[in-house]
């Protein structure tokens, strides 16, 4: 089993503060790490629940993917990271798997993570990012 575990689940929301303000209120969450990931053009802020995290992603600009995924389909979930020991393998594995990559080669992320996504399309619809701490 590659994976060791669900690293995050990321939601799109519009505004990061309301965002952020309402899992306080509503869960007591607080914010465990802040990033402005400006190659992606969003702004995060992790939630930490046990060894995971929610990712709250707001976008920067109006061209960032999260801003057409919300333009698209409005607020919600995005996608889903999945830890990995070694992001190559895993990206290599899926591909092996019939899976489509966005990233073909694993690239820096958040956190000093690295990273790869995969397209929904050959993934059961879901978005796909290998996260490897
Ligand atoms: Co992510």
């Amino acid at each position: 089993m590659l994976l060791t575990e669900i690293d995050h689940v990321a939601i799109a929301v519009k505004d990061l503060e309301a965002a952020i303000a309402y899992y306080q209120s509503a869960f007591g969450a607080t914010v465990d790490h802040r990033e402005v990931v400006e190659s992606d053009g969003v702004e995060e802020a992790l939630l930490k629940v046990a060894e995971s995290y929610i990712q709250l992603l707001t976008p920067t600009r109006p061209d960032s993917p999260v801003a057409k995924a919300i333009e698209k389909r409005g607020e919600g979930l995005h996608h889903i990271g999945y830890r990995v020991n070694n992001c190559a393998e895993a990206l290599a594995a899926m591909i092996a798997a019939g899976a489509t990559p966005i990233d073909k080669a694993p690239r820096p992320g958040s956190r000093g993570t690295t990273v790869a996504f995969m397209h929904p399309k050959g993934s059961f619809g879901t978005l796909i990012e290998l996260v490897q701490e």
